[in-house]
């Protein structure tokens, strides 16, 4: 078979994108804010949407984008309905790993973390920041749940925009979810293949840093 995929070869060498470990600092928060505003002053489409994978409960990892909300001390957070099969896998087994790939940018950041729900108040202020339409969408949506019709889901929604014309609560089974890190790689695309990769592993309290073969 004709491999057209060949065509696509990428030498990463567009950019000089100086030494990594010029920007290195002695834990992985300082560097993730830089990469993701330099994302975001690149103009990178979807700077902020990752990969979350989490362990089925059929075994398999199961894949699926989502946006990174916020940036805090401890970690990284995004916001979803609890009661999803990423929920349900979320609430057997709390590990999962994040993946960002800004391709424009020739970097990819991979997070291996312990997950929990975030503060009930930080879920509220961060719901009622929504469009309206999106609050009613977020009680429409059994999200990962057997839908019969689009009918049935646009139906649910007209009932609930009946139902809350204005002020919309959060629904009980939604809210964020805060991914602790406990390691973090850092990869740079660099000429012939070379590419850098920084890793900073949690150890007890401190982060071990370190580069791995490309
Ligand atoms: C660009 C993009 C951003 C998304 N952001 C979110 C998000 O922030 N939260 C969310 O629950 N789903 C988001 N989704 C939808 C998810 O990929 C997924 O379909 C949904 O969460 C259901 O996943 P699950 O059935 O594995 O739980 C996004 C999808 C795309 C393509």
């Amino acid at each position: 078979m004709d491999n057209f995929l060949d065509l696509l070869r990428n030498d990463h060498h567009q950019f000089d994108q100086g030494k990594l470990e010029d920007h290195v600092g002695n834990e992985p928060f300082s560097l993730l804010s830089k990469w993701l505003r330099e994302a975001i002053d690149k103009q990178v489409s979807e700077p902020n949407a990752m990969s979350i994978s989490t362990i089925g409960l059929d075994g398999y990892p199961h894949s699926r984008i989502v946006y990174l909300k916020e940036l805090l001390e401890e970690g990284i957070v995004f916001y979803t309905n609890y009661s999803s099969s990423k929920g349900n896998d979320i609430e057997v087994n709390p590990k999962v790993q994040a993946l960002i790939f800004w391709s424009g940018l020739e970097r990819q950041i991979r997070i291996i973390g312990n997950v929990e729900k975030v503060p009930e108040e930080m879920s509220d202020t961060y719901f009622q920041s929504r469009p309206w339409g999106s609050k009613i969408g977020a009680w429409a949506s059994h999200q990962s749940k057997e839908l019969e019709s689009r009918k049935e889901l646009e139906d649910r929604v007209h009932e609930l925009a009946l139902k809350y014309p204005n002020e919309v609560p959060r629904p009980p089974h939604w809210g964020g979810y805060l991914i602790k890190p406990i390691e973090i790689e850092f990869w740079q695309g660099r000429p012939s293949r070379l590419h850098d990769r920084i890793v900073f592993e949690l150890n007890g309290s401190n982060w071990k840093i370190y580069r791995k073969n490309p």
